[in-house]
């Protein structure tokens, strides 16, 4: 029986569409609940549009809000897909190693508070890094800190600004993500004997 999936979201959802495709082709995982800080997400839409029930989380701060839907939709596995503030510190004991995230870098480097979106580009352009990347890895107490699953490089080009390299990455994100939640799902699966 599928792995059922939350997705955490508060942007555009290209990474929550990319699972959606992933999951409509291996049956391992089915996302069955969009979880959102922001009512006007636009990967809250990409939800309904899919026809996955979505929840508005009104204090993401409290651990109640996230649970209340979480075990309405007996949720298995969380994956943070562009949601952009901590996990509560209970949501993450009760989830522990069955939260993921992706980061639009390869950690531990451009990592952290405040680490997102184009700052971690023009982060990485300002280093001389001749690589990026994306990172899946499992989410602890602290932003960025849990263990990495899998990474995807690509090359910084000559004349990249934020805006070619977030591209860049962003595919890379696309395959690395749904590759590495259905890996984890099948595992926990077999690991669980179900
Ligand atoms: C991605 O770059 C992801 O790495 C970061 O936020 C962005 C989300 O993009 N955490 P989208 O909403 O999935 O399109």
């Amino acid at each position: 029986m599928p792995m059922r999936l939350a997705v955490a979201v508060s942007g555009r959802g290209s990474n929550l569409d990319a699972l959606l495709t992933a999951c409509r082709k291996d049956p391992v995982a089915e996302v069955v609940l969009v979880l959102s800080d922001r009512p006007g997400a636009g990967a809250l839409a990409r939800g309904r549009a899919a026809g996955v029930p979505t929840a508005v989380l009104a204090d993401p701060a409290d651990a109640a809000t996230w649970m209340e839907p979480l075990e309405r939709h007996r949720v298995g596995m969380i994956v943070l897909a562009g949601y952009l503030k901590l996990v509560p510190a209970e949501v993450v004991t009760r989830y522990r190693g069955r939260i993921l995230n992706v980061h639009p870098a390869l950690l531990p480097a451009f990592g952290g508070p405040g680490m997102y979106g184009r700052r971690v580009h023009e982060a990485v352009l300002a280093s001389g890094a001749r690589e990026s990347g994306a990172t899946v890895h499992l989410v602890d107490e602290v932003y960025d800190r849990g263990a990495v699953l899998a990474q995807a490089r690509v090359p910084v080009l000559p004349g990249d600004d934020a805006e070619h390299l977030a591209a860049r990455v962003l595919e890379a994100e696309h395959r690395l993500l749904p590759a590495t939640v259905l890996a984890a799902a099948r595992a926990e699966l077999h690991m669980k004997g179900s």
